[in-house]
């Protein structure tokens, strides 16, 4: 009997030994290992100086990103009137492309050795794009307030580029001008065509020629 409750014993410390070996460690906080505004450079052959300029004008660009990506969320979800489905489209589609742009931006910025804004606390902290309702829009509205976003990041964008192709960092140059200009432009002409005020089934009669 007391041969068996030992062997019991031996088992169940077996088994408990194993489970608390794959058991995950949880509640583990400490100190962070890099705080925000610190640099930890790599070997990239482009000064400190540089690094840090280049990230804190990609770190603005990238709250404004992340801020103009998630108005056009926001218009896909919110969308109405007889537009309706070409819109809701393509907003999710400008979606997907700031998605992208932010991803690459914000990448860019760690290997810079920098930390890239992340949270949306810290984005609405940071943004320069002005807060929209809660509410919904009319689509002409919207269209207006997506174009004012893209200009503001236009604005710093070009500001940017002239920056850092000064500084000779050309791969933050490269990123600036080759994807994050081009797409914002793309856009803008994407959503600015909706705003043209040209009749959907009949001429003006005012702008047609005599023949
Ligand atoms: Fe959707």
């Amino acid at each position: 009997m007391a041969r068996e409750s030992a062997q019991q014993h031996v088992r169940q410390s077996e088994n408990s030994a194993g489970a608390e070996r794959s058991e995950p460690v949880l509640h583990q906080h400490t100190r962070e290992i890099q705080p925000f505004g610190r640099i930890a450079k790599l070997p990239i052959a482009l000064a400190e100086k540089t690094c840090l300029d280049s990230i804190e004008l990609l770190n603005q660009i990238l709250a404004d990103s992340m801020t103009l990506r998630d108005l056009y969320k926001k218009h896909h979800w919110q969308a109405a009137g007889g537009t309706f489905y070409q819109l809701h489209l393509l907003f999710d589609k400008h979606f997907n492309e700031q998605l992208e742009l932010v991803d690459a931006i914000a990448e860019r910025i760690q290997l810079l050795g920098g930390i890239s804004i992340a949270m949306a606390a810290d984005v609405a902290e940071t943004t320069m794009i002005p807060r929209p309702p809660r509410g919904r829009e009319e689509a002409p509205a919207q269209l207006s307030r997506l174009l004012e976003a893209h200009e503001i990041v236009l604005k710093e964008l070009r500001t940017a580029a002239r920056l850092t192709a000064e500084a000779e960092d050309y791969g933050t140059n490269d990123l600036l001008v080759s994807q994050a200009i081009r797409t914002n432009e793309l856009q803008v002409w994407f959503i600015a065509e909706h705003l043209v005020d040209v009749p959907l089934a009949r001429v003006d009669s005012g702008t047609v020629s005599a023949r």
